[in-house]
């Protein structure tokens, strides 16, 4: 891995995203000693701002999200590393003098991480801009692009998208972010199952009766109403993260944890999940949309009366699907993935259900009904790996009750480093294993298309769900009456 300096070059940088995950995420990787020597950080921004007030809203920004608290040798050293340049980073000419300021300015590493945290519709023009301006050049440094997400909006122009990055940067060259993947429980997933042997023999169509993915949050769209209007919950998340999600958890164990080797193994799984026939979306997806209810006691509008949100407006706030792998390990196993906003809590789990034993034995006994094993992974707010076994009650009568397995650190509330953090320090180390590769979001994109067709063409009705719930009723996804959804991390 290099640890060269390098200069960080953020577009956007008076943007949600700079404010709430790159700059804290800079600040902790700064804390940790982290970032390499003679690394500079660029602000690049439409707006005129001096030195000072930039300064004074770095502080504001940082003193609200230090994790120990705002410590002054830390932010000193990295205000040293700090540069505020105001532009049009989709001109060419103002890029020029971007590329001016680095080349006539020795202490500034010529070795260039570009991060677009800007609108998508962007990116393919300041690319395009990088490129007329000579900054997309490797002459005398490399160059690196982070693209955030969403990468398109249907198979289609993620592809045309594709091929505006690949004009003037290579795939090696390509970082495209889904944050999801920093989080160190995600990537618990992998040590889960490959490094506990006991694992492996049972993961499998013989043993698993099905799999849930759920993301839930609580809070609405915020202010976000433009983009998430026009996304949806199936594109903001579904296509992106829970798809991820599920590759981990579904995938053959690689020929080692190189990027490649971890990524191909990832599109095998996006490759062999069953398409979705126009004729089947019915039965393999479900829309709804928050009405006014409660959260925390207080009562909150629906989706239709927020604001900026058009009043016939059919976007889809919670989206949910099921998939079929169809391979050797998981043919007609049901995954079932699911999200929402304003549901009932901030969630992300995985929770994996096991066959019943094959024999009855417990039949003449107390015990009446056997619970099935459960595997909880919940990757947030805390993180939590649990096993449910059954086990006798105490006592004179043969009866089980269900008992928790929890690893040590199935605590709410543990330090918990942010996804940005990883995710940073791998594209200075160069590091591409938890970024996406093209095929990656072509076939994810491929997997919900059918599904965004159906439902364009369905204009007139979207199902409700009050605000603060568990979402709507889509039981109707489920292969059996005894598959319900798990919506809290204790059973
Ligand atoms: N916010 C999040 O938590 C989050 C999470 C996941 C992914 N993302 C992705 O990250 C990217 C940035 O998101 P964001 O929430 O930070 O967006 P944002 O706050 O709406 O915009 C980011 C910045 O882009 C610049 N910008 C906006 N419109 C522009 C235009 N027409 N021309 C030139 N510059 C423009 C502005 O910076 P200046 O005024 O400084 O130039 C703006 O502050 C998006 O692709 C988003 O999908 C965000």
């Amino acid at each position: 891995m290099s640890s060269e300096p390098c200069t960080f070059i953020v577009f956007g940088a008076t943007g949600h995203l700079a404010r709430n995950k790159l700059l804290p995420a800079m600040y902790h990787l700064e804390e940790a000693e982290r970032i390499p020597d003679k690394t500079s950080i660029i602000g690049f921004t439409r707006q005129a701002l001096d030195d000072d007030s930039w300064n004074d809203q770095v502080n504001e920004i940082l003193t609200a999200r230090a994790r120990d608290g705002l410590k002054d040798n830390v932010l000193a050293n990295l205000r040293a590393r700090m540069h505020m340049l105001s532009g049009d980073m989709t001109d060419a000419e103002s890029l020029k003098k971007l590329k001016e300021y680095i080349d006539s300015n020795e202490s500034i590493s010529n070795n260039l991480i570009f991060y677009m945290a800007i609108p998508p519709s962007l990116y393919a023009r300041v690319t395009q801009a990088l490129h007329d301006a000579g900054l997309s050049d490797e002459n005398g440094g490399w160059r690196r692009i982070v693209i955030e997400k969403p990468f398109g909006y249907d198979t289609e122009s993620a592809m045309i998208l594709n091929e505006s990055l690949h004009k003037h940067f290579s795939e090696n060259q390509i970082f495209r972010i889904d944050h999801y993947l920093g989080k160190s429980m995600v990537q618990n997933v992998l040590v889960f199952r490959f490094a506990n042997l006991m694992l492996e023999p049972i993961w499998n169509r013989n043993h698993i009766d099905h799999i849930q993915i759920t993301h839930s949050e609580s809070q609405g769209i915020a202010d976000r109403a433009a983009y998430y209007d026009d996304a949806g919950a199936l594109r903001d998340m579904l296509q992106s993260h829970l798809l991820q999600m599920l590759t981990l958890v579904a995938m053959e164990p690689p020929a080692s944890l190189d990027a490649e080797s971890l990524r191909d193994e990832k599109v095998k799984v996006l490759k062999s999940i069953r398409p979705i026939t126009r004729r089947s979306v019915n039965a393999h997806a479900y829309r709804a949309q928050y009405a006014t209810g409660n959260i925390n006691g207080e009562s909150v509008p629906g989706y239709l009366s927020e604001q900026n949100i058009p009043a016939d407006s059919i976007t889809e706030t919670y989206a949910s699907l099921k998939l079929y792998i169809d391979n050797w390990r998981w043919r007609n196993v049901p995954f079932y993935l699911r999200t929402g906003k304003r549901m009932a809590k901030n969630s992300s789990v995985i929770s994996i259900r096991f066959k019943h034993p094959p024999q009855q034995l417990f039949r003449q006994t107390q015990i009446e009904q056997l619970e099935p094993n459960w595997i909880v992974l919940a990757i947030q707010p805390s993180e939590c790996l649990r096993m449910e076994l059954q086990v006798k009650k105490p006592g004179l009568e043969m009866d089980a009750h269900t008992t928790q397995l929890d690893a040590s650190y199935c605590a709410t509330g543990s330090t918990q480093l942010d996804a940005y953090e990883a995710l940073l320090l791998d594209v200075i180390e160069n590091d591409c294993s938890l970024f996406l590769r093209y095929d990656e979001i072509h076939h994810a994109w491929e997997t919900v298309d059918p599904v965004l067709k159906a439902w364009d063409t369905q204009q007139d009705y979207i199902h409700t769900y009050p605000a603060g719930s568990w979402g709507p009723d889509d039981s109707k996804l489920f292969d059996r009456d005894d598959q319900v959804w798990r919506n809290e991390i204790d059973s």
